[in-house]
């Protein structure tokens, strides 16, 4: 595996623990170059490699990425068979590398209307990498912030669960995991579009215009600077934060 390059190396205490990324501009990538989308949807998977390993090499634990959202199902359906089997593809050929690296996969999101091909690919790759613990990878799959938020009500609500902001989060599809602290959208759109809209309330957001293919190590660094350089307050004041009483602040903020 190659190195990648760090244009700042970043200390481990002000990177984010928690990384989610909306991978937007596939589709224009693809335009660009007078080729079908599913073609960007191609070098998108290359762009994710790259970024995890990225992730492995700079110590970043959790990664969550919006692979295919529950809206997508509206797009063509050559796009959609196209990204059903590029998920499975990609799933066969990548998960001896990232059992390699240690990365451990999940796939949040309603299995209902996947195909038995596509739940069974999802579910091998999880099964096979349930032992590793060098990274997180959340591949967010026919997934939705609101179907998120409306499953895990349903399910406190079936179980006679109070619901508490607690007890929700813990119901939700990424309860493994901590809060994103940072929230990249590449491909130059200022919206969240239905990604992790519970887990997300605090999360730093950085937008940028590059286009999911073309998101590598560089532009990840660009990104965990711009975090490194944030204040978080979690709704307090600089100075409360420079006073040390952060415990008030981040109670709702889960860290797994
Ligand atoms: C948005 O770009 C991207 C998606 C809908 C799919 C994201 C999928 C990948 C990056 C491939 C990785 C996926 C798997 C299956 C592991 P867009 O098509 O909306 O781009 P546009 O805004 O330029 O049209």
């Amino acid at each position: 595996m190659a190195a990648s390059t760090s244009l700042h190396p970043m200390p481990v205490a002000s990177l984010p623990r928690h990384v989610a990324i909306v991978m937007d501009g596939n589709g224009r990538w693809a335009q660009k170059r007078w080729l079908p989308r599913v073609a960007g949807h191609k070098q998108g998977v290359e762009a994710l490699r790259g970024v995890v390993r990225a992730c492995v090499e700079r110590g970043v634990p959790v990664l969550s990425v919006f692979a295919f959202s529950s809206e997508n199902w509206s797009r063509p359906a050559e796009e959609v068979s196209g990204l059903m089997d590029l998920l499975v593809m990609a799933l066969s050929r990548e998960v001896p590398s990232l059992e390699k690296s240690g990365v451990r996969l999940h796939f949040p999101g309603d299995r209902s209307g996947l195909s038995p091909r596509v739940v069974q690919g999802l579910e091998a790759a999880a099964r096979d990498t349930a032992h590793n613990d060098t990274l997180i990878l959340n591949v967010c799959f026919n997934y939705g912030g609101r179907w998120d938020v409306v499953q895990a009500a349903r399910r406190l609500a079936q179980q006679g669960i109070e619901i508490t902001e607690e007890t929700l989060s813990g119901a939700t599809a990424l309860a493994h995991v901590g809060d994103p602290d940072l929230l990249i959208r590449t491909g130059g759109e200022l919206r969240i579009s239905n990604f992790l809209l519970w887990q997300a309330a605090y999360s730093e957001l950085v937008f940028t215009d590059c286009l999911w293919p073309d998101f590598d190590a560089a532009e990840l660094d660009l990104a965990l600077s711009e975090f490194a350089r944030r204040e978080r307050r979690f709704g307090q004041t600089s100075e409360q934060r420079a006073g040390g009483d952060t415990e008030s602040a981040e109670a709702g903020q889960r860290h797994a």
